[in-house]
């Protein structure tokens, strides 16, 4: 079984049909310059482009870097176009798209579901938080393998800042940081969500999971397991298409 995936990022729309048997992509994938302003109606035109280089006629998922509410609204947008706010992103695209079922789904739980499905996760039970690194900080909250949507985990306030900004790889980008240093933020990060949560392992995804071995080492003292991602740049498309696949069956569509 099948189902397009895209993954809306801050530097690219991505996407490809997905083996949901596999946890793979099935085909090689698209992917487009997002657009700035990375408005509602651009990102629309974006995703169309993508989902064009297929002759895809089912159900596709789509992440979005916001809080999404019932696989359709967005109710924040921190680092996109403030224009998304309150847009019922399936309807946009879902018309954008010819008619095309659409689920639309927090970037970082799209992530989170996929690497718990075929990744770092995998048949791991009790709390588990994926983290993502990037251009904010992303969090996917699991408790016995559910999800807990919408966890915005990286806006907790660290040191009287948004954490993200101290934290997130653009955070280390902007300042020049070494690697050392931007560990130590991380580990002050982590501390913090240890103790509001005592999670048994953390997930480490975004683009700097690929790069673990350059700042985990400099991570102590937290109590839970640290690993990297295991799907990296293919778990948001992977896991929007999980959750689209999720709600056809949840909506009597069938798989
Ligand atoms: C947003 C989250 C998103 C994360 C990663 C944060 O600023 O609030 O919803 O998951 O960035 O893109």
């Amino acid at each position: 079984m099948q189902i397009f995936g895209v993954d809306i990022g801050g530097s690219g729309i991505k996407g490809a049909p997905v083996d949901l048997e596999k946890g793979d992509l099935a085909q090689e994938r698209h992917k487009v310059l997002t657009p700035h302003p990375a408005t509602p109606d651009a990102v629309a035109d974006g995703v169309r482009e993508v989902v064009e280089q297929y002759e895809w006629a089912g159900p596709v998922g789509i992440t979005f870097p916001g809080v999404v509410t019932g696989g359709s609204t967005i109710r924040t947008a921190a680092n996109v176009d403030k224009g998304w706010v309150d847009t019922d992103a399936r309807a946009l695209l879902s018309e954008r798209l010819g008619g095309l079922p659409v689920t639309v789904v927090n970037d970082a739980d799209a992530a989170g579901v996929a690497e718990m499905r075929f990744g770092a996760g995998r048949d791991r039970s009790g709390t588990v938080i994926l983290l993502t690194f990037g251009t904010g900080i992303g969090s996917a909250l699991f408790v016995d393998g559910v999800l807990v949507p919408n966890s915005e985990l990286g806006h907790l306030e660290l040191g009287g800042h948004d954490a993200e900004k101290r934290a997130s790889s653009k955070a280390k980008e902007d300042a020049d940081l070494t690697w050392e240093h931007w560990a130590h933020r991380v580990q002050k990060y982590l501390a913090h969500v240890e103790m509001l949560f005592s999670p048994e392992l953390f997930i480490i995804g975004g683009g700097v999971s690929r790069k673990s071995a350059k700042f985990l080492p400099f991570i102590d003292g937290i109590r839970a397991e640290i690993v990297p991602a295991q799907l990296q740049n293919n778990a948001g498309i992977v896991g929007a298409a999980m959750r689209a696949a999720e709600e056809g069956t949840a909506g009597g569509a069938g798989r």
